[in-house]
């Protein structure tokens, strides 16, 4: 029996319209935008401003923008998974609040928290049902809420973080395209530089925990930045000796966006033209989840049917890795 393989069919970014731009910040912390451009890359974020919204608002204009697109209604959806890690509440998860409101009333769904590298995670689950022949419509959804977990009088993580997400579509593949291979990795040991140390069943939320601001991103950069390019440039080497590739033979490099740094060492380390390497960091910062999607979305028009792409992500956890696939449509 021939493989099945998982194909994205259709992909929808959606950013809130809010813009906080590193102008704005200088008047919250000592910073300034000749330090952020050139230590980051960022020039401005999305905010979600509102009463009551969270990760799943960006989820349902994702998914709902993604339906319309490909022209099909959501209760053909059989799986919904969202990757996330500022979910909309402890439970129920965010991807069964984004199935409800967009009618996907025969999909199970669940959520997915691999920090930045919850997409590819997430892609990788999603494209396993597909080839299981028992799937045949997957939804992937990438969103965060940075700015719900984000303290904005520390100057080490707000100037990095926005909100954002998308969503792709996956189908069986008539003609073997789609996702092809992986590697993913975590390390737990990599927790102690990026984590939030309260609101979980260690530290559950109290008012010290509130006052102390112990519900916000906490990062140790340095060793981040360092573990970041060391854990995608091996991960990306590892799926192109698999798949027995050259990087003059990858089309595109999709980097989560974490700090144009860290995506132009990596990029260097691996030798791909700064040509191929898709990065959008400047107008979003890095939205987690969100990143890839919105990179796909971005993106979309460029591609060619056949063109080989390698996704790759690095974050808290430690998680990280790569996914080789080639483009469908
Ligand atoms: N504005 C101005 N100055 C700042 C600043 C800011 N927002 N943040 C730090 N500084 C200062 C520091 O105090 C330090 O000053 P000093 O030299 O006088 O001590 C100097 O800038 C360098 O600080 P450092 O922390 O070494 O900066 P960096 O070059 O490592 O950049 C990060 C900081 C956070 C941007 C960088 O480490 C990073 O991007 N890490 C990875 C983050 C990431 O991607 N996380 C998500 C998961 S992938």
């Amino acid at each position: 029996m021939p493989t099945i393989q998982a194909a994205i069919t259709a992909v929808y970014g959606w950013t809130p319209d809010y813009v906080l731009t590193n102008a704005e910040l200088e008047n919250m912390v000592d910073t300034n935008d000749e330090w952020i451009r050139t230590r980051t890359g960022i020039h401005e974020r999305r905010i979600l401003k509102g009463e009551g919204l969270g990760t799943s608002e960006i989820g349902f204009h994702a998914v709902t923008g993604l339906l319309e697109k490909r022209g099909i209604d959501a209760s053909e959806i059989d799986l919904l998974i969202c990757a996330t890690t500022t979910p909309d509440m402890q439970f129920p998860a965010t991807a069964n609040i984004i199935s409800d409101r967009v009618g996907a009333v025969n999909a199970f769904s669940y959520d997915i928290n691999a920090a930045c590298s919850g997409f590819l995670f997430a892609l990788e689950t999603g494209s396993r049902f597909i080839q299981s022949g028992a799937y045949k419509k997957v939804v992937v959804v990438g969103a965060d809420k940075m700015s719900s977990i984000i303290d904005y009088t520390d100057r080490a993580t707000c100037i990095i973080f926005g909100d954002g997400g998308g969503a792709v579509l996956l189908e069986p593949s008539e003609d073997e395209l789609g996702v092809q291979d992986s590697s993913l990795y975590t390390d737990g040991s990599g927790k102690v530089y990026l984590h939030q140390k309260a609101g979980g069943s260690v530290k559950p939320a109290t008012a010290e925990t509130v006052a102390a601001g112990e519900h916000f991103v906490f990062q140790d950069g340095r060793p981040v930045f360092k573990a970041a390019v060391k854990g995608m440039t091996s991960a990306i080497n590892n799926v192109l000796e698999k798949n027995q590739l050259k990087v003059e033979d990858i089309d595109w490099l999709i980097p989560h966006q974490a700090n144009i740094r860290i995506l132009n060492s990596v990029a260097s380390m691996i030798g791909i033209p700064e040509k191929n390497v898709v990065v959008n960091i400047h107008r979003y910062g890095n939205t987690t989840s969100g990143t890839i999607p919105l990179c796909l979305w971005e993106w979309e028009g460029k591609f060619k049917k056949g063109d080989k792409i390698i996704l790759t992500a690095f974050g808290g956890g430690f998680t990280w890795g790569a996914i080789y696939l080639t483009w469908a449509y």
